[in-house]
């Protein structure tokens, strides 16, 4: 299939240390100033850009780590793709379940915002595509899985490190509603990754709540969403007042990464917390 082709790219970094920036879930509606659970998505995103632009003034790429669209339209994706470009000239979308693929990839149109093989100083960013059209949950299956062995086979013979990025949780985070939907094949995801010792990060979106675990020596993160926040440990769905964010991580050349989270401190942002859900 032709979503499951290894897409690779060779991008710029202006120092040893690769600087990125994680902004995820975006959940923009088709028209400016939609709203979810009370929250406009695109005030909210500019809020987390501002804040970004101002706390991170180096930034060599910009990842967006699904559920870019709330619905999937063109004219979400048109206008977050010039919204990132005010941080940043080089950005990088995985698909979430809310995300049409083939319509993101309407707006790719130099062939590289859908890139999965992403070599960037002495990293490589591999992304992966965790949706199953037409449901909530992810699931990688034998094609994304086929595509990270070969990915992280050329990785390691590049002598590069990687960072694997994709839009579901691959572990349990504690909160029954969600943990419903994380990678159903996450099993294989971790056999697969055990074999390379030069995979030091995982790194998702989805579950709108900050997690930063190891996993045999490898860092696990998952981030705010840049508007929306769900309720740690909730067994239903459940929004938290938390204010919406981004990460940022520091990829270092001897294969360290540091890494943190940053919410919007100067603003107040209106959202539903009574709702049942979204989706
Ligand atoms: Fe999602």
């Amino acid at each position: 299939m032709s979503e499951f082709r290894h897409l690779r790219h060779h991008a710029g970094a202006s120092g040893d240390t690769v600087h990125l920036l994680q902004l995820t879930d975006t959940h923009l509606e088709r028209e400016f100033g939609g709203k979810l659970l009370g929250m406009d998505t695109d005030h909210s995103l500019q809020a987390v850009i501002s804040q970004a632009a101002r706390e991170r003034p180096q930034v060599d790429a910009l990842l967006g780590t699904g559920d870019m669209s709330n619905h999937g339209s063109l004219e979400a994706y048109r206008r977050l793709k010039s919204y990132f470009a005010q941080l940043c000239g080089q950005q990088f979308w995985l698909p979430g379940n809310h995300d049409d693929r083939s319509l993101m990839a309407l707006v790719d149109d130099a062939g590289v915002l859908l890139s999965n093989d992403i070599r960037i100083g002495a990293w490589q960013l591999v992304l992966l595509d965790s949706q199953i059209p037409g449901r909530v949950g992810g699931r990688l299956g034998p094609g994304q899985l086929a595509l990270l062995r070969a990915a992280l086979d050329e990785g390691a013979a590049a002598g590069l490190y990687s960072l694997v990025c994709l839009h579901h949780q691959p572990v349990a985070i504690g909160s029954r509603w969600l943990d419903r939907q994380m990678v159903a094949d996450a099993d294989e995801f971790f056999a697969t990754l055990a074999g390379y010792p030069r995979v030091r990060g995982i790194l998702w979106g989805h579950i709108h709540q900050q997690v930063d675990r190891e996993w045999q020596g490898r860092r696990l993160m998952a981030s705010p969403s840049t508007c929306v926040q769900f309720a740690p440990g909730s067994d239903n769905f459940k929004a938290d007042a938390a204010a919406p964010g981004y990460r940022w991580l520091e990829l270092h050349s001897d294969g360290r990464i540091d890494s943190g989270i940053s919410r919007v401190e100067d603003q107040h942002f209106e959202v539903d917390l009574e709702s049942g859900g979204y989706l």
